[in-house]
């Protein structure tokens, strides 16, 4: 019995596609997505708030939805694409999320914003946001401590191209 109380689990080889790259990492079962993305791959831009989903500053894209990372095992996600806020610019150019943030000043500090960036990311691909309050709604599961929220909806507006 205290055998097996010792006994230390194995690392399980865990494949992911991160911002287009593939990557193989050996992770203790309990590792978190978060954790294996900053702490495995430097991947530092999602932050680490809360660390039990309440805050949304963890937000990624696990092929193309929005999840907390710190509430996901990296383990389940083998095989999966994932994209963090360092995955979203393209050929040089910002991702139009993240000019519009810059646009409509959609931050204070900044720490709340990788994740309320993927966040809105995600919440366009859904498509269900027809107007301000249904963003408000939707974005409701990414906090920000410095209360930019009027400018975080006003930069998603630009994007969707709704009033
Ligand atoms: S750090 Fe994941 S929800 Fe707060
Ligand atoms: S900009 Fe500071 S927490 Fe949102």
């Amino acid at each position: 019995m205290a055998d097996a109380a010792n006994q230390i689990p194995n690392r399980i080889p865990t494949n992911l596609v991160v911002n287009g790259v593939r990557r193989t990492l050996d992770l203790m079962p309990w590792t978190t997505l978060l954790d294996a993305l900053r702490d495995h791959l430097e991947l530092i831009g999602t932050k680490k708030g809360c660390d039990h989903g309440q805050c949304g500053a963890c937000t990624v894209l696990v092929d193309g939805r929005r999840v907390n990372s710190c509430l996901t095992l990296a383990v389940m996600m083998d095989g999966a694409e994932i994209t963090t806020v360092e995955g979203l610019a393209r050929d040089g150019a910002l991702h139009p999320l993240q000019q519009a943030f810059i646009d409509h000043d959609a931050f204070q500090c900044g720490y709340c914003t990788p994740g309320q960036i993927c966040s809105a990311v995600g919440l366009l691909a859904e498509g269900r946001a027809r107007d301000a309050d249904e963003i408000r709604e939707l974005m409701s599961g990414n906090l920000c401590r410095c209360g930019a929220y009027p400018h975080i909806v006003a930069a998603i507006q630009q994007v969707m191209g709704r009033p």
